[in-house]
């Protein structure tokens, strides 16, 4: 009885932490306090649901310094894990089912592990996806339970979605003692997202999850899979989310015609041209040639693309020199980019980027991820954060009578165990 009130206290004050990001004294910023407060939450749902104590992972969400929707077209991209994660505790039940537990929504969910089919737009589907790639790879998954929950906002374009199926597949491989490799780790669950959440994302996401590394960014060659971590250090300044809370739920299907026209201009490209395997292939003169063939927006698409990847390797130059100045204009033009000739920024995205211009404690802004809502990553001077704040909290209900979120992130290691 105690106890149970205990545990709905815990819960609500969770449900505070993690929804409206006020902040309580003993959550700290420290990432420590989240993880064990995340293992006695899971710890003491598990004991009262299922009456085990479960082996518990974590796997980060994400953010992207620059290189964005490059990775479905073979290109390069810049993310790196952050100290905001996905927390799954799982043991196994003896039965043929899986009874997965959500902390964020409240609600359990079971299927059968022996047949089963997406079920999208559903939390569980994440979790069935990774289930049924692994079965797929050979592996004998036999029924589990499992407690699951983090501080990843949903629907920021921090990656909860990518967080929670490599999470569960990292959690299925441990409790199983499945010998999978982390790359392999990183396909099944972008496979996951493909064929139980339809979204045909490419493979940033789940790798900056599996393979983060504190304090570093990961340059990724999305061709073959090469990888070179960068140590960011950026001194007197930070990295700051803002969060527009627009939800970007029209996202998918946009994102999956964008993938679309990537692929129309790379296949006008093989027609007209030898050696093209991707956008990758094919430098700004290349388009010229296409002009004929192709209308406009698309060739914006396939020119975007170009770009970007060239200001991915601009970007590791410029760390490499410490010239963060530089940094900050690539972010500029990668938002201009985004917004004019792949179009998936929206009116607040716009709006929160144009208003750090002026802002000389601003080095860098952009929209990032999928787009069409989300957050833009900000690099700032640590002293002005909150005057920054101030200013945008301002200005963005003035003009859109919402008021945003502000995440302050730490580079943080891959998924583990905890
Ligand atoms: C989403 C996808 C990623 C990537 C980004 C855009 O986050 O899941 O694979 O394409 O959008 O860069």
């Amino acid at each position: 009885m105690v106890l149970g009130i205990l545990k709905k206290v815990w819960l609500l004050l969770g449900r505070i932490r993690f929804d409206y990001g006020i902040k309580i004294f003993f959550f700290d910023k420290s990432i420590c306090f989240i993880a064990q407060y995340m293992r006695k939450l899971i710890e003491t749902t598990f004991k009262d649901l299922f009456q085990k104590v479960p082996l518990i992972v974590n796997s980060p969400g994400r953010i992207n310094l620059i290189g964005e929707h490059t990775d479905y077209n073979e290109g390069f991209v810049m993310p790196a894990a952050i100290d905001k994660k996905m927390y799954v505790g799982i043991a196994e039940n003896g039965l043929s089912n899986a009874r997965i537990y959500s902390l964020d929504f409240q609600e359990e969910f079971t299927f059968d592990i022996r047949s089963f089919s997406p079920k999208k737009g559903h939390w569980a589907t994440y979790i069935m996806g990774v289930t049924a790639q692994l079965q797929q790879a050979g592996y004998q998954v036999k029924g589990f339970d499992m407690v699951f929950g983090g501080d990843i906002p949903v629907g920021a374009g921090l990656s909860s979605s990518a967080a929670l199926e490599c999470a569960a597949g990292f959690a299925l491989a441990s409790l199983f003692g499945f010998d999978i490799p982390r790359l392999s780790l990183v396909h099944y669950a972008q496979k996951a997202e493909h064929l139980f959440a339809g979204v045909q994302c490419g493979i940033m996401d789940q790798f900056a999850s599996v393979m983060g590394k504190k304090g570093h960014v990961i340059r990724l060659d999305c061709r073959d899979l090469s990888y070179e971590y960068f140590p960011l250090d950026l001194g007197d300044y930070q990295i700051l989310l803002v969060d527009t809370q627009v939800k970007h739920s029209l996202a998918d299907t946009a994102y999956n015609r964008r993938r679309n026209e990537c692929a129309e201009v790379v296949l006008m490209a093989q027609q007209n041209l030898v050696g093209v395997k991707s956008l990758r292939d094919l430098r700004l003169k290349d388009l010229d040639q296409l002009k004929a063939y192709i209308n406009e927006e698309v060739l914006g698409r396939g020119e975007f693309i170009i770009e970007e990847n060239e200001r991915v390797i601009d970007t590791s130059k410029a760390l490499k020199e410490g010239n963060l100045k530089k940094v900050g204009e690539l972010m500029y033009a990668s938002h201009e980019g985004l917004s004019k000739k792949y179009s998936v920024s929206c009116t607040e995205l716009d709006f929160l980027v144009e208003m750090t211009q002026p802002m000389d404690y601003v080095l860098g802004s952009r929209m990032m991820g999928g787009g069409f809502g989300g957050c833009t990553i900000n690099i700032l001077k640590k002293e002005s954060v909150e005057i920054f704040k101030e200013t945008i909290t301002a200005s963005y209900a003035d003009k859109f009578k919402k008021t945003p979120k502000f995440y302050e992130v730490n580079l943080e290691e891959g998924t583990s165990r905890l």
